[in-house]
């Protein structure tokens, strides 16, 4: 990536693998966890990426000395992305449940500070303005966490996106229902056709993001990530205009051919 294609605070870290990216993206969330007496929420993701990196931090989370640990635990404050609309917390599809598992459950988090949008409010736009406000009282996000979506979305932001975009309802493009599948027994149609989704304008308002993209699957779109300005076609691109993003990237996904 060279600095006419990328403004400086749009850094990319190369990674042998996964593991080291997701090692790094761990350590950085326990830095921001630690590093202020009252550090802003952290802004989190699902998927297939993110699977690794919860497995990371719970391991660096237990090596830290008992009142460290007790000062990430006690003082957690999350708010996800995205949820589908019509599945319950409970559905073992629903990113709520997604988070319960790869979490709440290995750090023995309380439940109530691992937020996600409601995915059966009776009214989702209200519930989606709502999420938004509830994180603006909060004070906005202190590290964005982000995956990236094959497309070039991220959270749920698919293309085309406007970079001012808030929490909103969302409708889902094909690829993205295939992209996510492999969680309702591989079909595409039995993915929500709907989400709601924090947009750019509250991914922007992050002190710092950390975009991870690992593995072969990803490394079209990473390319044109790296060398396209921004523009509603590719969402992530919006995060060139953000002064403090790191992208964390293995090599897999750096691999223009894969
Ligand atoms: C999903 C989520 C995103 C996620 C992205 C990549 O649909 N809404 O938050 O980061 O797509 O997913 P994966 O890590 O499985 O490739």
């Amino acid at each position: 990536m060279d600095s006419a294609e990328s403004p400086a605070g749009f850094a990319l870290t190369v990674c042998a693998d996964s593991a080291e990216a997701c090692e790094r993206a761990a350590s950085l969330i326990l830095e921001q966890r630690l590093g202020a007496a009252a550090p802003l929420p952290l802004g989190l993701a699902t998927g297939r990426t993110m699977e690794p990196l919860y497995r990371a931090l719970a391991v660096q989370v237990a090596a830290l000395p008992p009142l460290r640990r007790q000062a990430v635990l006690a003082g957690w404050e999350s708010f996800n992305l995205d949820e589908y609309l019509g599945l319950p917390a409970d559905d073992p599809r629903s990113f709520a449940a997604f988070m319960g598992r790869h979490l709440v459950a290995p750090l023995q988090l309380d439940p109530a500070r691992v937020r996600l949008p409601n995915g059966t409010a009776a009214d989702p736009q209200l519930e989606a303005r709502q999420y938004g406000q509830t994180l603006r009282a909060c004070g906005g996000i202190g590290l964005q966490i982000l995956g990236l979506g094959l497309n070039g979305h991220v959270g749920f932001n698919e293309p085309p996106c406007a970079a001012d975009a808030r929490c909103r309802v969302v409708d889902l493009s094909s690829s993205t229902r295939l992209q996510n599948a492999e969680a309702f027994g591989g079909d595409p149609a039995a993915v929500p056709a709907r989400a709601i989704s924090l947009g750019l304008a509250e991914i922007l308002a992050a002190e710092r993001i950390l975009l991870v993209v690992t593995g072969a699957a990803k490394a079209q779109v990473l390319a044109r990530l790296l060398h396209q300005p921004p523009s509603p076609q590719l969402p992530a691109s919006w995060l060139k205009q953000h002064p403090a993003v790191t992208v964390l990237a293995d090599q897999a996904a750096l691999d223009a051919r894969g």
